[in-house]
């Protein structure tokens, strides 16, 4: 039998994040959406995706793209520094979806006010994140009122996010979680005219959720019964939902880590609320777990290494970290790798794997515990101008 001719080359350049959340819905599941902090990353989480056919949301924070931007002291980043990073980290997975089978939105994860949200627009970021949940309700509803007007106008998809999660969230710390009241999402919703909105139902950022932790699932039920009756579309987001393996961190402190009291959700209530209306899962802390643990395997399985010129300075930070797990407090040694994705040689090439292996270890265990496999051909390859052009014909 003759081989059959090459299936014509699809390239696809980077949807709107809402394409993806309106294929949630209409199928009902949910979609992972994957913290990344160096381009390998992000290379890594498009492979995966590819391998299971599921489509891809790729999010930078506004940290990460400092980091990627060259600040290896991230958190003191410039605005000039976050346009970097994202103009690189959105050059880089521009390359990778262009030739990929499946569709791919790069997200602006928790941005933190208008400048953010526009350096990230003019990077290449085709959905953004306005976190104005630490503001008083009313200021919440004009900020991410504003970014809507300036996203849609270009066709770029808004999160919002309501009430607080416990844990920290960069720029906000709040001692207690507060729970997203479903009315007020309604109204917030109708208000702001968002795409997606993060809510506060139990999840929390980091490493230490609480052992057992419940998530109060009736809160998205509740916003999802109201928006059906009413007709409007708004995807609900789930932050701070990483299931902290427990046979990372053991291993992890096997290798020298000493990290305690670090619980996450448990997976099964994530895909119970992945049939239930959430559709976006975020995901951070877990994939640096995993590569965090995979740089220390790398150091005790090949000693050599810890003398390799560069990359011992790498080894240098693991042993005087042991409680970090952040993998950005790890590569500040290779910054050109962090934010070109340039291997200059064999032992950089080593810890370039490293961080490849540990996002497709979590991030393709989600893939299928979310239910996104061989779901992207079920995405709509719509381009940013055609959804612009929807967005003023709907008035929103
Ligand atoms: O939800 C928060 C993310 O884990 C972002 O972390 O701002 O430190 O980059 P980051
Ligand atoms: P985790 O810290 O649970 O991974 O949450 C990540 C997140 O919500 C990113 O926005
Ligand atoms: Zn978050």
């Amino acid at each position: 039998m003759p081989y059959p001719q090459k299936m014509e080359e699809t390239a696809m350049s980077l949807v709107p994040m809402r394409a993806i959340l309106e294929a949630t819905e209409k199928y009902n599941y949910a979609q992972g959406a994957f913290n990344v902090n160096a381009v390998a990353q992000a290379k890594a989480v498009v492979e995966v995706h590819e391998m299971f056919r599921s489509a891809a949301i790729i999010q930078g924070a506004d940290l990460a793209n400092a980091f990627m931007g060259g600040r290896a002291d991230f958190a003191n980043g410039t605005l000039e520094d976050k346009k970097v990073g994202a103009n690189n980290i959105a050059n880089a997975v521009k390359k990778y979806a262009e030739h990929s089978p499946i569709p791919v939105a790069l997200h602006l994860d928790h941005g933190k006010n208008i400048d953010s949200c526009v350096a990230a627009m003019d990077g290449g970021y085709t959905s953004v994140m306005i976190d104005g949940s630490s503001l008083p309700y009313e200021d919440n509803v004009a900020l991410t009122r504003e970014v809507v007007k300036l996203a849609h106008e270009r066709g770029v998809t808004v999160e919002g996010e309501l009430g607080v999660l416990a844990g920290v969230e960069d720029h906000v710390f709040s001692a207690t979680s507060t729970y997203t009241n479903p009315l007020t999402a309604y109204d917030f919703i109708k208000k702001t005219g968002v795409d997606a909105l993060a809510i506060s139902y139990g999840t929390q950022h980091g490493a230490n959720k609480g052992k057992d932790t419940i998530i109060r699932k009736e809160i998205a039920i509740a916003i999802k019964e109201i928006l059906r009756h009413e007709n409007i579309f708004c995807a609900l987001v789930s932050h701070g939902s990483s299931t902290v393996p427990q046979y990372i961190v053991r291993e992890i402190n096997e290798l020298g880590g000493d990290i305690h009291n670090a619980y996450g959700i448990a997976k099964d209530q994530l895909k119970e609320v992945s049939r239930l209306g959430i559709a976006k899962i975020n995901v951070d802390t877990d994939i640096r777990l995993a590569v965090t643990r995979n740089l220390r395997e790398l150091f005790r399985n090949e000693p050599a290494m810890r003398d390799e010129p560069v990359v011992d300075q790498i080894y240098k930070l693991l042993l005087e970290k042991p409680s970090a797990f952040d993998p950005r407090a790890f590569l500040p040694p290779i910054m050109d790798t962090v934010m070109y994705g340039t291997v200059p040689n064999e032992a950089v090439a080593k810890i370039v794997a490293c961080i490849e292996k540990g996002v497709k270890e979590v991030v393709g265990t989600l893939i299928v515990e979310f239910d996104s496999v061989g779901k992207a051909p079920l995405v709509e390859q719509v381009t940013l101008d055609e959804m612009a052009e929807r967005y003023r014909k709907a008035g929103i």
